[in-house]
């Protein structure tokens, strides 16, 4: 069984607050830099006060002092999960896991829009094999007390046996059956991700951008019961 996270990747807060109130036994959104840079602070608490966990997704990469200051934020505002870049490295994540308190970080392996090619390219290396990758930075990141890990559904079978019990496998990059892929290039349906270990699944526009959002968001739901 996997939560099922609505990422919250609208311009206004009257947008997401609506939505939120529209999603039947909501429990768990997303708030992004998109969200976050215009509301903030102020969105987070409206979203607390309806009962939801929130996860804030503004993968911190910078040095271990100010990650560190900018976690310690979060888990003021009372977010419930927040994401730093596994590739900032051990001082930096031992640093945010120093200051999480009570919080639980997720550690960023590569991101789903990567593709083989385009990581290679930006990491200067001729070819990467990524679930080899995404194993390596996520067991980088569990060794420093990190609880959870993003990965695309393409490398659940391989990271899944490196991570201790316990640990979170959150995966972006979910589709419907049918649901255009966007920008996403390592998807899988809700149903397959689910299936290869995904304990959090994250949905944005399958949702967001349906004209029946909460169609959607109960058969997803439904789907990975
Ligand atoms: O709209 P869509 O379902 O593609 O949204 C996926 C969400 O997950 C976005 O908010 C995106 O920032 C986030 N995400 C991702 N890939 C990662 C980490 C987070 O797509 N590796």
């Amino acid at each position: 069984m996997a939560e099922v996270i609505v990422a919250l990747d609208v311009d206004s807060a009257d947008e997401a607050l609506g939505l939120a109130d529209r999603l039947p036994d909501l429990r768990w959104v997303k708030v992004g830099p998109m969200l976050f840079l215009r509301h903030g602070p102020a969105v987070i608490g409206e979203l607390k006060n309806r009962g939801v966990s929130v996860f804030l997704d503004l993968k911190w990469h910078d040095i271990p002092s100010s990650v560190a200051g900018a976690v310690e934020a979060a888990r003021e505002l009372g977010v419930d999960l927040a994401t730093v870049h596994a590739s900032g490295g051990k001082e930096m994540l031992q640093a945010a896991v120093s200051a999480r308190g009570a919080m639980r970080l997720a550690a960023v392996s590569v991101l789903t829009s990567h593709t083989p090619e385009g990581y290679a390219q930006a990491t200067g290396r001729e070819s990467v094999d990524l679930p080899k990758e995404v194993s390596r930075l996520a067991g980088l990141a569990v060794a420093t007390g990190i609880g959870a890990i993003v990965a695309s559904p393409w490398e659940l079978a391989t990271v899944r046996p490196v991570l201790p019990n316990g640990t979170w496998l959150v995966v972006p990059g979910i589709r419907p059956p049918g649901v255009e892929l966007g920008d996403q290039h390592r998807t899988a349906d809700p149903r397959a991700a689910a299936e290869a270990g995904a304990t959090h699944l994250v949905v944005g526009r399958p949702i967001t951008q349906s004209d029946k959002p909460e169609v959607v968001y109960q058969q997803i739901c439904e789907t990975v019961a």
